[in-house]
C-alpha cells in the first residue's frame, strides 16, 4: 500500500513534468513552424496559460514531493514498532532446564509430585495442577508461583496440606536460581 502510494507519486511528478515539457516544445518550435506569426494576438492568452503551467508543475513538485517524505516516515517508523512487540512478547527470563537442578537440590520432590523432576512427594500439593492453583488464586501462574515459593503459605493451597513448607527459600535461594525455577515449573507441560 504504503509503496503503491510512492509510485503513484512518482507517476504523478513525471506525468506532470512530461506534459509540461511537451506543452514548451509544442508552443515554441512546433507551432511556430506553421503559424510564423504564433501567439499573434493571443500573446496574453498565451503568457496566461505559460504562468497557469509553471505554477501546476511547481504544485506538483510541492504536493506529490511532500506525500513522499510522509510516505518515507511512516515506512521508517514501522520496524520499531515490530520489535517493541517482540520484545514484550517473551515472558519469563528464567532458564527452565536450570530450574530443574535448583528442583533437586533445595529438596522439594521430598514433598511434592511434579512429573517434569520426577518426584512424587505428597507432604505438599501436586505442582503439575499448579496452573489450577494460580486459576483458583486469580494470579498469573508467574507472580504466584514465585510468591509461593518465596512467602509461604500460597495464596491458595488445596485443601488437606499443613502449613510446613519452609519459609527460608526467599533468602537462601539466589534470584537467578530463583527465576530458573519458577520457568522450570511454569513451563508447558
Ligand atoms: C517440607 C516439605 C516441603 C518442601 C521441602 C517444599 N514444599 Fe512447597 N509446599 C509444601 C506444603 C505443605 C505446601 C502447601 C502449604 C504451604 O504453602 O505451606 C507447599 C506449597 C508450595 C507451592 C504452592 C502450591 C499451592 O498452591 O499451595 C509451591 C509452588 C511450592 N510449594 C513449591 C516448592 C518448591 C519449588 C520447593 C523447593 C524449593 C518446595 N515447595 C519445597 C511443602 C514443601
Amino acid at each position: 500500500m504504503i509503496f503503491a502510494l510512492s509510485t503513484a507519486h512518482k507517476i504523478g511528478l513525471a506525468g506532470t513534468g512530461f506534459i509540461f515539457i511537451v506543452y514548451s516544445i509544442t508552443s515554441a518550435f512546433l507551432i511556430p513552424a506553421y503559424r510564423p506569426n504564433f501567439p499573434g494576438k493571443h500573446v496574453f492568452a498565451y503568457c496566461a496559460v505559460s504562468v497557469l503551467m509553471f505554477l501546476w508543475m511547481m504544485g506538483a513538485v510541492v504536493v506529490f514531493g511532500r506525500e513522499q517524505a510522509k510516505a518515507e516516515a511512516v515506512i521508517e517508523k514501522v520496524p520499531t514498532t515490530t520489535t517493541t512487540t517482540t520484545g514484550s512478547s517473551t515472558p519469563s527470563t528464567g532458564d527452565a532446564t536450570a530450574g530443574k537442578a535448583v528442583f533437586t537440590a533445595n529438596g522439594c520432590g521430598a514433598c511434592h509430585t511434579f512429573t517434569p523432576a520426577g518426584s512424587n512427594g505428597t507432604i505438599g500439593p501436586n505442582l503439575d495442577n499448579l496452573a489450577d492453583y494460580a486459576a483458583k488464586a486469580g494470579e498469573p501462574i508467574d507472580s504466584f508461583t514465585r510468591a509461593a515459593i518465596t512467602t509461604p503459605p500460597a495464596s491458595y493451597v488445596p485443601p488437606g496440606y499443613a502449613d510446613v513448607m519452609p519459609k527460608t527459600f526467599g533468602t537462601t535461594i539466589k534470584p537467578k536460581d530463583l527465576d530458573d525455577l519458577v520457568a522450570f515449573l511454569t513451563q508447558p507441560q
